[in-house]
């Protein structure tokens, strides 16, 4: 009898390419989304036409706020916990309420739902904003978490809530923090995602701050490597560092993206934002040692493929 596998935020950018995986490697997956309106839900309904496809994917169209989980527990072997109210910048002020929703109260509730279930495995999907501005770099797991933006913060509330049912429950849970992740399906309010689609129609494109800020850029398909590779870890760590293995200035990024684009691109220079942080760098040994994890994308190829993404949204996304 083949695995079941729940995919929370299943039609999301990272949500999406999981779930083609693990229907590619013969899984049953029901796939949770309430298709929240982010960003355009015509990219989300492209996101998992493929899956949608496969006789083994069943969608759930619900909030995990309101979902009644009684049934879907019932024999799930794992589930990855990808949904949440992402982006960095946009936590603020009155927004926060939606992050609180999504990232805190929806992971609880998930670990209610899942205690003394014999689950193998939950994979929380963390993040990077956990730690914060740091003078270390590359950032270890054991880097004080002092985050810089409310996003952040609910990031390492349902973290912090996923450990203690651990702890307390035995739900098996590992959660991978993610380090900007890219790629095709990148959401729409990403910096690449947002650079591409200007730059593709002759609109500027925004630098907030000198553009002397570092990121370790992961591309999607290492995240998804991850994820897999969590399912199955027989060791003792909970929480581990998902980079993709370098960082790079925004300017030095930016060239690689306008080289990759045709025409020539006005690039202005804003102000910072608020919550953004100076400098991401993953130290991935612990992923590296005890998952065998070892990201292989290239970071050249890995913008090419983003940007095919975005141009064969033309025709079937307003606005591409
Ligand atoms: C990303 C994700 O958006 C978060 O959801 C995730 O939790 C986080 O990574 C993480 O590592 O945990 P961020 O690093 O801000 O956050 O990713 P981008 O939106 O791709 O921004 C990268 C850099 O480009 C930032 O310095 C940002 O200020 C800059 N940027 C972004 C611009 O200069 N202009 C823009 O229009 C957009």
């Amino acid at each position: 009898m083949s695995k079941k596998v729940i995919v929370t935020g299943v039609a999301g950018f990272i949500g999406s390419h999981l779930c083609e995986a693990l229907l590619d490697d013969g899984f049953d997956v029901v796939g949770i989304d309430c298709f929240t309106s982010n960003y355009d839900v015509r990219i989300k309904k492209h996101n998992i036409s493929r899956c949608l496809e496969n006789t083994n994917f069943t969608l759930i169209e619900e909030s995990l706020n309101t979902l009644d989980f009684t049934e879907l527990v019932e024999g799930t072997d794992y589930v990855f916990h990808q949904a949440a109210q992402p982006g960095v910048r946009d936590s603020w002020q009155k927004k926060f309420d939606e992050y609180v929703d999504s990232n805190i109260r929806a992971t609880h509730r998930l670990c209610e739902a899942f205690r003394g279930h014999n689950l193998k495995r939950l994979v929380y999907a963390g993040s990077s904003s956990v730690y914060g501005e740091t003078a270390e770099l590359p950032m270890s797991e054991s880097h004080p978490t002092r985050p810089l933006s409310p996003y952040g913060v609910t990031k390492l509330a349902g973290e912090a809530l996923c450990l203690l049912y651990k702890q307390n429950y035995g739900l098996p849970v590992i959660s991978l923090r993610y380090f900007t992740v890219f790629g095709p399906r990148q959401r729409a309010d990403m910096a690449f995602h947002k650079f591409i689609k200007n730059a593709l129609h002759g609109q500027p494109i925004e630098i907030y701050g000198s553009g002397t800020q570092t990121r370790d850029f992961t591309f999607v398909s290492d995240i998804v490597d991850a994820n897999l590779r969590a399912m199955d870890y027989g060791g003792d760590e909970s929480v581990f560092n998902i980079g993709g293995g370098a960082r790079i200035t925004l300017n030095s990024v930016l060239d690689l993206l306008l080289d990759a684009l045709p025409g020539e691109t006005d690039v202005r220079y804003c102000d910072t934002i608020k919550g953004d942080v100076s400098h991401t760098y993953a130290d991935i040994t612990l992923a590296r040692d005890q998952l065998g994890y070892a990201p292989k994308a290239n970071l050249e190829e890995s913008i090419h493929s983003e940007v095919e993404w975005i141009r064969s949204l033309r025709g079937t996304v307003p606005g591409y």
